[in-house]
């Protein structure tokens, strides 16, 4: 008896990222990093969520080549391999669209309003009118991107896990009504260290506090010797406390272990100094950025390979879209002249 094929099925991985921005160093610990090591094990999805940008920043939409061309970049320069994972960008792959509307279609308001991130960035968020329709719809697209690829597992941090709840409803709705088409997809929570921005708070771009992949060599040493300490360490004298420290958490992140551990004894004995401590995290960072930093150069010098990573990604990544469409279109009777029975 001859087998479908000989190779076992890779299980699938699929995440995505906002480019509104430049990707910084709390991605490449938190997201990418982790992404590098499932491209080697599973079969991945990685892709940039244009569409998701603009649901927020719909009004201005001027930076978002940039961004998109700028997030690529960084993604292949820290190690997403396009031989071994599929990388494209959303509105490449239009079909994210026609599901994201036949989802819309059998979710209820009342499972949107509750999710908690959208009742948070509604206040938080002030700047921008974010009571549209298409804001609301954000965790119904995302379910659009996960099931078109049937993934079976979703790397996240635990602000998006609810989001990844809701896709799991829409999926059940959704197979209740037409059929099994869609596998649960899981959540994949992997212990990623957490990167404090310079000023100690969450890294993030809207608070200035990130330091991006591409920052020259100038501005992160700019940004190092502006970062706050241990606030409580006023004069060289003072011992400090590495714990609360953001400049020792960064340590932790790119510096040898005896450094660390030399960095830990010395701060709480004041037998090193901010200064001199912020020189030594500096040098391990640079260290850190620098193949990065390399390989982003050559790869900025031939765009027409970034623009065929990103043409064969959506070409595969279609390939899959397709196939799932097709079975959504078949299950919901949306295709003249095949009559489907209700789901057994
Ligand atoms: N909402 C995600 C974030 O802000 C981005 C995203 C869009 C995503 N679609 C996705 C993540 C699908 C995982 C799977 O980070």
């Amino acid at each position: 008896m001859a087998s479908q094929t000989d190779q076992p099925q890779r299980l699938r991985v699929l995440s995505g990222l906002r480019p509104t921005g430049e990707i910084h160093i709390g991605h490449l610990a938190g997201a990418l990093r982790n992404w590098i090591e499932l491209q080697k094990k599973y079969e991945c999805y990685f892709f940039i969520a244009d569409w998701h940008a603009l649901t927020t920043h719909y009004a201005d939409t001027s930076d978002l080549q940039r961004n998109i061309a700028g997030n690529v970049l960084d993604y292949l320069a820290a190690g997403i391999d396009p031989e071994q994972a599929t990388l494209f960008v959303q509105s490449d792959v239009p079909e994210h669209a026609e599901l994201h509307l036949l989802l819309s279609l059998i979710t209820p308001l009342g499972w949107l309003e509750r999710v908690p991130s959208y009742k948070e960035q509604r206040e938080q968020i002030r700047d921008k009118d974010l009571g549209t329709y298409g804001f609301l719809g954000y965790p119904v697209l995302q379910s659009a991107d996960i099931l078109m690829y049937r993934a079976d597992y979703v790397p996240v941090g635990e602000d998006q896990v609810s989001h990844i709840e809701l896709t799991r409803e829409i999926c059940r709705r959704f197979n209740n009504y037409y059929g099994e088409v869609f596998p649960e997809p899981q959540p994949l929570l992997t212990a990623t260290p957490r990167v404090p921005g310079t000023d100690g708070r969450k890294m993030s771009k809207s608070y200035g506090n990130a330091i991006s992949l591409s920052d020259p060599e100038a501005a992160v040493r700019e940004k190092v010797s502006n970062m706050i300490t241990d606030p409580a360490r006023q004069r060289r004298s003072d011992p400090g406390n590495p714990d609360i420290c953001p400049v020792f958490a960064y340590h932790k992140l790119y510096s040898p272990q005896d450094t660390v551990e030399m960095v830990n004894v010395e701060c709480r004995r004041a037998g090193i100094g901010c200064v001199d401590d912020k020189k030594l995290m500096t040098a391990s960072l640079l260290q850190a950025l620098a193949p990065i930093q390399e390989r982003r150069r050559e790869l900025e010098s031939k765009p027409s390979t970034v623009r065929e990573v990103l043409e064969d990604g959506a070409r595969k990544a279609k390939v899959t879209a397709e196939e799932t469409m097709d079975r959504v279109r078949t299950a919901m009777n949306l295709k003249p002249g095949v009559e489907q029975s209700a789901a057994e």
